[in-house]
């Protein structure tokens, strides 16, 4: 009795063992690697990371973002496939399967590393605001926004980090980064809040347009980090020898300064 109850144990110890290693997910490098291709969801209206150009007549995403994929891309021996969407899809659309990794200037936030993996950062952001050039002077504390209209990027953590620094302040998520520079411009709104990377190219283009004195708060997490779905412990380790190397030879610097020459010429 003893015997057969302890064989039937056995039966069903290794059962529920192969149907445990069945069901463990594959890890996204061989999934990626399987495919031979690898899709990065990036919203490319953000020079000097990720934005559109004419190349040969033909509309082209390029910036530094891009140029990290590529390495990676290199790296894994897969082809690269950018697909282009509003920032607020750009992490969902790892969940959907939608696109592979998204690189796009994404902060790796505590909040988002719950539901996403992140590489080790490659970019060092800060939070900076932009008036109107002619109106610098009106603006050196955080309390000149009140009551004023500032624009954020729907989704971004500048969204969240204007809510909680400006109380008094009247605050509109934006889809894109674009029509928060027009409504600025055209006066519709007094403010804008981006990281200084970006904004620099955007005063650099429009004249009219400065950064303001006032800092907003950075925090060490809002680093740009390359994002996974979760399960992508091979290839976040794949992923961070890459950028390690990247930084090795200052090649992201390079890459930003290119990519930043480049947009602000078009
Ligand atoms: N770093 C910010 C964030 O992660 C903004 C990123 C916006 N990126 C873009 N391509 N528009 O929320």
């Amino acid at each position: 009795m003893k015997k057969v109850l302890l064989s039937v144990t056995a039966v069903l110890l290794s059962a529920s063992l192969v149907a445990c290693s069945s069901n463990a997910k594959e890890d996204q490098l061989d999934k990626i690697t399987k495919k031979g291709k690898m899709v990065v969801a990036m919203s490319p209206e953000f020079a000097p990371f990720e934005f559109k150009t004419l190349i040969d007549g033909k509309d082209t995403i390029v910036g530094a973002d891009v140029e990290i994929a590529k390495a990676i891309g290199e790296e894994l021996n897969v082809e690269v496939e950018f697909s282009a969407m509003s920032f607020d899809n750009v992490l969902a659309s790892l969940k959907s399967g939608k696109a592979d990794i998204a690189i796009s200037g994404i902060s790796a936030t505590k909040e988002r590393q719950k539901s996403y993996d992140f590489s080790d950062s490659y970019y060092e952001s800060k939070n900076v605001m932009m008036v109107l050039k002619d109106k610098l002077q009106d603006y050196k504390t955080f309390g000149d926004f009140d009551n004023q209209a500032v624009v954020v990027q729907k989704g971004s953590i500048q969204e969240t980090i204007a809510k909680d620094t400006l109380k008094d302040v009247n605050i509109t998520p934006l889809t894109k980064v674009g029509e928060m520079v027009a409504e600025v411009s055209n006066g519709k709104v007094q403010a804008l809040v981006l990281e200084e990377a970006i904004a620099k190219g955007y005063a650099e283009k429009n004249k009219d347009l400065a950064i303001a004195e006032v800092e907003l708060p950075s925090d060490e997490a809002d680093s740009y980090a390359v994002a996974m779905p979760k399960g992508s412990k091979k290839l976040t380790k794949k992923v961070n020898d890459i950028i390690k190397s990247l930084k090795e030879e200052d090649k992201i610097n390079a890459f930003v300064q290119e990519a930043y020459d480049l947009s602000v010429k078009q």
